[in-house]
């Protein structure tokens, strides 16, 4: 069997499945160089993902191109045997049905050069309930991206239990080189990191309007003009530690801590164990880094308005 290419050795994706995400995916791959062969059942499939990838461009345009980066290096192919056959890295990005993605990889992992790794762009499947009819499970593994793949920068790669250790690792090693920022989860975990993330705010959303709480409007302009204006800089832990003044998130935790663990929402709460809170206060002094509050305040302010600026809201 050949060996599996180095990760920065990579020249040709093969995209299975390209409507907004697989087609943000091409966009994404041939402006960082790579030559790209797309596959995908659809009769339209052909126009839908040159029209993606035309007005994906100007964005990669302005970001800036890699050398040798065209449209030009796009190929789209009618078969996904022909599709796979000369791809050193293929990214699968099918409707999300379990039923469809256990045939459509078990097909990718019979038609490509046994070494490639496969990866699904799955946004909830475990890898271990999808790779059930591959003959080479262990080089298929998820790499979950977010909407447009060609701008936000964050993969979650995580394998299943048949995944290899080491394809967990050239994968995040090649997603790092392609240029994402990658997190790579040790425990497959249903929706990842993020997407657990937004289903909690979202399930509240819907509760609030179900409900007649609160309108749609009102739960976006409380997250845009909000929240969420921070988040670009800190994410929501270090913003916490942010909340607690001098104290940082120890404080923080010891003031609200009591009113954490009262309902305030219709989920079950997690209990605020000490060994939490102590985890909680670690982990922001990591991402501190050795940054003062005052530091970090200034960096958020600094951030909040460039953010504003940029959005045209000042
Ligand atoms: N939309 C998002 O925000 C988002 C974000 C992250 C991950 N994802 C994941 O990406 C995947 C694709 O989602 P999407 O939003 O691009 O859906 P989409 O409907 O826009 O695109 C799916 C594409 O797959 C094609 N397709 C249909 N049957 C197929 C088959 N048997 N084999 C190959 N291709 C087939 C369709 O023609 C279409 O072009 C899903 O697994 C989804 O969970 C979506």
């Amino acid at each position: 069997m050949a060996s599996r290419v180095a990760p920065d050795e990579v020249r040709t994706i093969a995209c299975a499945g390209v409507g907004v995400i697989g087609g943000g995916w091409v966009a994404y791959f041939l402006a960082h160089g790579y030559r790209v062969v797309a596959w995908d059942p659809a009769p339209d499939a052909d126009e839908r993902l040159r029209r993606l990838v035309d007005n994906a461009w100007p964005a990669l345009t302005e970001i800036g191109l890699a050398d040798g980066a065209s449209r030009d290096n796009l190929t789209i192919e009618s078969d996904l045997v022909t599709a796979v056959a000369d791809a050193d890295f293929i990214q699968e990005s099918a409707p999300e049905s379990l039923d469809l993605k256990i045939k459509l990889l078990a097909d990718i992992d019979d038609a490509a050069p046994p070494q490639v790794v496969v990866s699904s762009s799955t946004s909830g499947y475990g890898m271990s309930e999808m790779q059930v009819s591959c003959v080479r499970p262990e080089r298929t593994i998820v790499g979950h991206p977010f909407n447009p793949p060609y701008l936000i920068p964050l993969v979650e790669v995580v394998g299943g239990d048949r995944t290899a250790p080491d394809v967990v690792e050239w994968t995040s090693d090649f997603f790092r080189h392609a240029g994402k920022s990658v997190i790579t989860m040790d425990h497959e975990v249903p929706g990842f990191i993020a997407n657990r993330l937004q289903e909690a705010m979202w399930r509240e959303a819907l509760h609030m309007v179900a409900a007649g709480e609160a309108t749609v409007e009102q739960i976006d302009v409380a997250i845009t003009d909000g929240p969420g204006l921070r988040w670009p800089i800190h994410g929501p832990c270090l913003t916490f530690h942010l909340a607690g003044g001098q104290g940082g998130i120890g404080h923080m935790l010891d003031h609200f801590g009591p009113s954490l663990e009262s309902p305030w929402t219709r989920l079950v709460s997690t209990e605020l164990t000490p060994q939490l809170r102590d985890a909680m206060v670690a982990g922001c002094d990591r991402e501190a880094d050795g940054r003062t509050i005052d530091e970090l305040v200034a960096e958020r302010d600094r951030g909040v308005i460039a953010v504003l600026r940029a959005l045209g809201r000042l």
